[in-house]
């Protein structure tokens, strides 16, 4: 026969998958009962409308079962009040700023920089955050590239509406289910031009890493601002960045972007896990043939020069740049990236 100790113990071990948390601990546990073979319980969860409900009560029955003499297990669901979810996630308003992030599990955080502007690298990290999720990892982009609305362009066809919640901000859930957080979702007009000094964009970034309730995610892919510039440093130094890919393309003097990204990643400390270079060549679409219409590449010698893997080289695909100005970019299926992804993941683990 089990006892209501041993079995509040064997439920303190099912987690609450988005919070990261068990659910003794975040007090959903209620009217808990053991008798005889049957025990019952209520689980008060912070919205009837999560979707995980069926994990976590399947997660609570088999720990239950699991236990000697349990035959039986009764879930009732129910919520949280207002008042409970205040108090287990703070008051909404200044004392709540920052408590998204001791909520949030971010595993990785990847910032995609390059050495100029207009590569691609906001397409780039579009194209990459996909390629990870296809892998069956969860991931978020974080769009800190105030100077053009790239990101919320290409996976919304029309601009989303942020939502808050007692969590935190929740980001746009784009069609497959990628998480974005874009300064440009915050303007009430996307041609806006943006003109942030650097405390600023300091400030917008600290806010969307403290207070946006990203939950569990494998990587976070950071758009980063174009160049090795200050805006593009100040996001660096205001985000755990934990390595950054590089994008190039044929025209970038190679010398140049070797000695920026080298001296930044030196500064910064932030390993460079892997260089990108796109726009490398076009494909004939009646012979098949390729040609380096930017000339010919260099992408292996920068790779070797900054000591990194060369993960890719992606061809020029009006396709696909006719999918990411549509808000349709997750239509693409991204075969061209999967081995990048793949590769990346490895470097990862
Ligand atoms: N490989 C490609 N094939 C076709 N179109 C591409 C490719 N890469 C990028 N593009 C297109 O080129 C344009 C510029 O790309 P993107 O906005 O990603 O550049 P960026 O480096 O982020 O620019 P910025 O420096 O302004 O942030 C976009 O319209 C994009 O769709
Ligand atoms: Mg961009």
């Amino acid at each position: 026969m089990a006892t209501i100790e041993q079995a509040r113990e064997a439920l303190s071990h099912v987690m609450d998958p988005e919070l990261g948390r068990d659910i003794v601990d975040l007090g959903m546990v209620r009217n808990l009962e053991v008798r005889g073979a049957k025990v019952r319980f209520t689980l008060a969860l912070t919205t009837k409308a999560c979707p995980l409900q069926n994990s976590i009560i399947s997660d609570a029955k088999q720990a239950l079962l699991a236990l000697e003499g349990v035959k039986d297990v009764q879930v009732q669901v129910g919520e949280m009040t207002a008042e409970e979810k205040q108090r287990l996630f703070g008051q909404p308003g200044q004392e709540q700023m920052g408590k998204a992030e001791a909520l949030n599990k971010i595993k990785r955080v990847i910032a995609v920089m390059s050495g100029k502007g207009g590569v691609g690298k906001s397409f780039v990290a579009g194209l990459l955050a996909m390629a990870l999720q296809r892998q069956g990892l969860q991931v978020g982009v974080l769009d800190a590239d105030i100077t053009g609305p790239s990101i919320p362009k290409m996976f919304f066809p029309k601009s989303p509406r942020l939502m808050n919640s007692p969590l935190g901000i929740l980001p746009a859930a784009t069609h497959l289910g990628i998480k974005v957080m874009s300064i440009n979702l915050l303007l009430p007009n996307e041609d806006d031009a943006v003109i942030w000094r650097g405390p600023l964009i300091s400030g917008a970034i600290k806010q969307f890493w403290g207070d946006v309730f990203w939950g569990n995610l494998d990587a976070l892919v950071v758009d980063l601002p174009p160049g090795t510039s200050d805006p593009a440093l100040t996001v660096m130094q205001s985000l755990p960045v934990d390595g950054v890919i590089m994008v190039t393309t044929p025209q970038d003097l190679a010398g140049m972007v070797v000695r920026k990204a080298s001296q930044m990643a030196s500064q910064l400390k932030v390993p460079i896990w892997g260089l990108v270079e796109n726009m490398s060549y076009a494909v004939c679409p009646d012979c098949g043939k390729r040609f380096s219409i930017f000339g010919p590449s260099h992408a292996d010698q920068v790779a070797k020069q900054l000591g990194v893997p060369l993960l890719g080289q992606l061809p020029i695909n009006p396709a696909i740049a006719e999918l990411a100005d549509a808000g349709r970019i997750e239509e693409y299926p991204a075969s061209e990236f999967g081995p990048i992804a793949e590769q990346l993941i490895a470097t990862l683990k």
